[in-house]
């Protein structure tokens, strides 16, 4: 089968589904500057009002909606670096008593928010931490940790469903310390929802047997909850019921809960005082900041109501491709959890790299077909290259 006949079976088979007609809200003329992929369908560009924007990359292109412009443009502010803005304080309230924890702060990105958790929980250069071997934090964040914070790490092997072994999880921890040979154990991070492993949702008993082994060995436990709300909408909890056995978190606004910029870093009091430093010094020192945190209170306040919408239409996604006949994709449906779905090809002659480039392409059979110009974002391909990726958003 060719590749052209494949990727308009799976695009046919998305809109029998529903798929396509609700998706990707972007209308093209309104946010035009989107230089990096190639339609090569240049017509698609005029009669902007019937195009479409299909963008299955990654939930960060989330833009945010009229309401959110709204509280935006409206944000009571003041200097947050003084912790003076109200929207800013108002917000990190929010947060904390939402994830059960006793402080939040507002900060810029994720990446800057995982750093300032290991800068915190490991303060001595060449302490050490304990993270997954297909954690962002590991594989995604340019080795910031060692770079910047002269933190050691070392990994555990990531399992399918984003957990660990806990034999060997335990066999990581440093037992040397002070003979100069060894670094000092400090910390274990965790990951929820996986990203890598494809928006798996962490177990809350996986998650207490972790703290019941870095409690004793006095080790803190940090969440990489960049999605932990899609976590606990996907099982059903309060995320403080999630959070109840990590020390601290990083939770983003500004992907499936829709802010152009932010994330939430939450812990005990003292942490959060540390961090703050960290945050400075690190450049994250914001000043009229409730202009963000603005929308990051609807983030929090609303979207998250939301979520469940992203998670079954990633599962109506997963049930087009599996029903595509002849059987073209491989989805493991029981993995199907969230907002981010990984599958592979069945077709053996072509990759995912040429079907992801295929997919940024529309023909003149599928406009006609579709009654609408649909510019297709190609997905991402997934960290391993046999694997393709896609994330699913709620349209505005
Ligand atoms: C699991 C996870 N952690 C952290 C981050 C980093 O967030 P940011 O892009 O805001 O730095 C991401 C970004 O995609 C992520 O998926």
């Amino acid at each position: 089968m060719s590749l052209k006949t494949l990727c308009g079976r799976f695009l046919f088979r998305l809109h029998e589904h529903g798929v396509t007609a609700s998706r990707g809200a972007a209308v093209l003329g309104r946010s035009s500057t989107r230089g990096y992929y190639n339609t090569k369908t240049p017509r698609c560009t005029d009669g902007a009002a019937r195009v479409r924007v299909v963008d299955l990359r990654s939930d960060t292109v989330t833009k945010p909606g009229p309401a959110m412009r709204q509280a935006i443009a409206e944000a009571v502010v003041g200097d947050d670096v003084m912790a003076e803005d109200p929207t800013v304080n108002e917000l990190q309230k929010i947060a904390a008593d939402m994830f059960g924890m006793e402080s939040a702060l507002f900060v810029p990105t994720g990446t800057m928010s995982n750093l300032i958790a290991v800068m915190v929980h490991c303060r001595e250069r060449g302490d050490e931490m304990i993270v997954g071997d297909l954690s962002h934090l590991h594989i995604y964040e340019q080795g910031g940790s060692a770079q910047l914070a002269g933190v050691h790490a070392t990994t555990v092997t990531t399992l399918p469903d984003g957990t660990f072994d806990l034999e060997q999880l335990e066999s990581k921890i440093r037992h040397g310390y002070p003979d100069p040979h060894y670094p000092r154990s400090r910390l274990i991070c965790v990951e929820n929802t996986h990203n890598i492993q494809g928006g798996r949702v962490l177990p809350l008993t996986f998650l207490q047997e972790v703290r019941a082994l870095a409690d004793r060995y006095g080790l803190s436990v940090h969440m990489d909850g960049a999605r932990v709300m899609n976590a606990a909408v996907a099982q059903g909890v309060p995320p403080s019921t999630i959070l109840q056995h990590t020390h601290t978190v990083s939770v983003c606004l500004s992907k499936g809960l829709g802010s152009p910029v932010g994330t939430m870093l939450a812990g005990p009091k003292d942490f959060i005082s540390h961090a703050v430093r960290c945050r400075k010094a690190l450049g994250g020192g914001m000043r009229q900041a409730g202009i963000l945190a603005a929308a990051g209170k609807l983030s929090l306040l609303e979207m998250i109501g939301r979520l469940e919408e992203d998670h079954c239409n990633t599962k109506t996604f997963a049930q087009a491709l599996i029903d595509c006949d002849p059987p073209l994709f491989n989805v493991d449906m029981a993995a199907v959890e969230t907002n981010i779905l990984r599958f592979r090809l069945q077709e053996p002659t072509f990759s995912p790299s040429e079907f992801c480039e295929r997919m940024g392409q529309v023909d003149e059979g599928e406009e006609a077909a579709l009654g609408q110009g649909i510019i297709k974002v190609p997905p991402l391909q997934g960290y391993k290259f046999d694997i393709v990726f896609v994330w699913i958003m709620k349209s505005k």
